[in-house]
C-alpha cells in the first residue's frame, strides 16, 4: 500500500510526510515541484528511509504523473501542492492560476485515467483529497456566523480564487466522472517549517534578526488559527472516514486579531529569548500599508468534522504558539537556510528596503 503527497516539501505536506511516517508504515511518495517554498531539508529526516520516495517534478507534468501511478500503485492522492502566498499572488498571480488550477487540473486528469484502470475492489478504495482553504469563502463580517460547508464561495484574492477554481474542479471531476474526492479547507495553519513569508514565522524571524514587525493596516484583521499537526490528523481522518464527494472545514476555533497575535509572540520571547537590552520586541511593532483588498475576517465552524468523524484540535493557541516559537528558536538553522537570495528579494518587493 502506498499514497502520493503532492507539495509534501512545503509546510504543511512535509508536516503531513513525516506525521504519517511516524505512526505508520505505508509507504509515501512525494511529488513536489520544490519552489521556493519547497524546501528538502524539511523531510531531511527521512533520507535512507525506504518507506519515503521523492520525486522532483510538478502537478502540472501529466505524463510524469501518470508514470508515477502506473510504478507505485497508490490507494490515494493528497493534493497540497499549490502556490500559497496572497501578497505573492497579488504581485504575480500567473503562477496561481498555472499551479493551483491547470496543475490541479491536470493532475486530475492523470488520476481519472489511473482510477479508470483500476479493479472495482481498488476503486472502491480509492481517495483524491485535495486540501483547500477556508479563504474560498471570502471575508466574514464582525458578527456573523463562522464559516460552514454550506457558505457561498466569494473568493477576494488571485490566491483564494485560484483556490477556489481548483475546489470546483475536484467537485466536478466526482459529479461527472466518479472520481471519489474529498475536500478540506482549513483555516490559518501555524507551527515547524513554516516558511518565513506569512505573518507568524515572519515575526519571529523578525524580531530576533533586530528588523521591523510589520502589522499591515490596523492590524484588526481576524484569523482563525490552527496548529499544523491538528490540520495533519485531520486530513487523515477525512481520509480514513470522510464521506466521498464531501467537503469539510477544518479550523482551531481560535479567532486572533493579527495584533493580538503579534503582541503574544513578543511576550513569549521576551520571556525565551529575552532582548540583550532589556526591552520588549514590541518595540519592533511597525503598522504598514494594508494589503489591496484585505480580508478582514475568517472563522470556521468545524463542527461537521467533529459531528461526524470526531476530530478536534489537541492544541489550544497558547499551546501551539509556544511550541512553535519554541521549534523556531531550536532550529535557527533551518532559518538562515530558507531566508537566503530569492527571500531577500521578496522582501524588498513586498516590505520595500
Ligand atoms: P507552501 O507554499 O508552504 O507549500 C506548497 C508546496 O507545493 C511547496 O513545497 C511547493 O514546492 C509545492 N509546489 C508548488 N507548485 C507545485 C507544482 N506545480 N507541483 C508540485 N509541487 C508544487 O504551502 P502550505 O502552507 O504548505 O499549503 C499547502 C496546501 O494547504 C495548499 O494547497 C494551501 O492552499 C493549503 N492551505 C494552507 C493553509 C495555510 O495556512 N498555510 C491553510 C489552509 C489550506
Ligand atoms: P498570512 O500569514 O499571509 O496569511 P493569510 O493572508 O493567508 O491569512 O497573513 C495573516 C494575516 O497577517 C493577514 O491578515 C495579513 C497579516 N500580515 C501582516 O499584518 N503583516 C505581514 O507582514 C504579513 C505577512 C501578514
Amino acid at each position: 500500500m502506498c499514497v502520493i503527497v503532492t507539495g509534501g516539501a512545503g509546510f504543511i505536506g512535509s508536516n503531513f510526510v513525516l506525521d504519517w511516517l511516524a505512526a505508520s508504515d505505508e509507504k509515501v511518495v512525494t511529488l513536489d515541484a520544490l519552489t521556493y517554498a519547497g524546501n528538502l531539508e524539511n523531510l531531511a529526516s527521512l533520507q535512507g528511509d525506504a518507506r519515503h520516495v521523492f520525486v522532483a517534478g510538478s502537478i502540472g507534468d501529466g505524463e510524469l504523473v501518470a508514470r508515477l501511478l502506473d510504478e507505485h500503485q497508490p490507494r490515494a492522492v493528497i493534493n497540497f501542492a499549490a502556490e500559497s502566498h496572497v501578497d505573492r499572488s497579488i504581485h504575480g498571480p500567473e503562477d496561481f492560476i498555472q499551479t493551483n488550477i491547470v496543475g490541479t487540473f491536470r493532475l486530475l486528469e492523470a488520476v481519472r485515467a489511473y482510477f479508470g484502470k483500476l479493479p472495482a475492489d481498488r476503486q472502491a478504495a480509492f481517495r483524491f483529497l485535495h486540501v483547500s482553504t477556508d479563504e474560498v469563502y471570502g471575508s466574514l463580517e464582525k458578527d456573523a456566523p463562522a464559516f460552514n460547508e454550506n457558505n457561498r464561495y466569494e473568493p477576494n484574492s488571485p490566491y483564494s480564487a485560484s483556490k477556489a477554481a481548483s475546489d470546483h474542479l475536484v467537485r466536478a471531476y466526482d459529479h461527472t466522472y466518479g472520481l471519489p474526492v474529498l475536500t478540506t479547507n482549513c483555516s490559518n495553519n501555524y507551527g515547524p517549517y513554516h516558511f518565513p513569508e506569512k505573518l507568524i514565522p515572519l515575526v519571529i524571524h523578525n524580531a530576533l534578526a533586530g528588523k521591523s514587525l510589520p502589522i499591515y493596516g490596523d492590524g484588526m484583521q481576524i484569523r482563525d488559527w490552527l496548529y499544523v499537526k491538528d490540520h495533519c490528523a485531520a486530513i487523515r481522518r477525512v481520509l480514513e472516514a470522510g464521506r466521498l464527494g464531501e467537503t469539510y472545514n477544518v479550523g482551531g476555533w481560535n479567532e486572533k486579531a493579527n495584533i493580538e497575535v503579534v503582541n503574544t509572540l513578543c511576550s513569549i520571547l521576551d520571556e525565551l529569548s529575552p532582548r540583550q537590552d532589556g526591552e520588549s520586541y514590541r518595540t519592533q511593532i511597525t503598522y504598514v500599508k494594508d494589503r489591496p483588498g484585505h480580508d478582514r475576517r475568517y472563522a470556521i465552524d468545524a463542527s461537521k468534522l467533529e459531528r461526524e468523524l470526531g476530530w478536534r484540535p489537541l492544541e489550544t493557541f497558547e499551546t501551539g504558539i509556544r511550541k512553535t516559537v519554541q521549534w523556531y528558536l531550536d532550529n535557527q538553522s533551518w532559518v538562515a537556510n530558507v531566508t537566503s537570495g530569492a527571500y531577500r528579494e521578496w522582501l524588498g518587493k513586498q516590505y520595500g528596503a
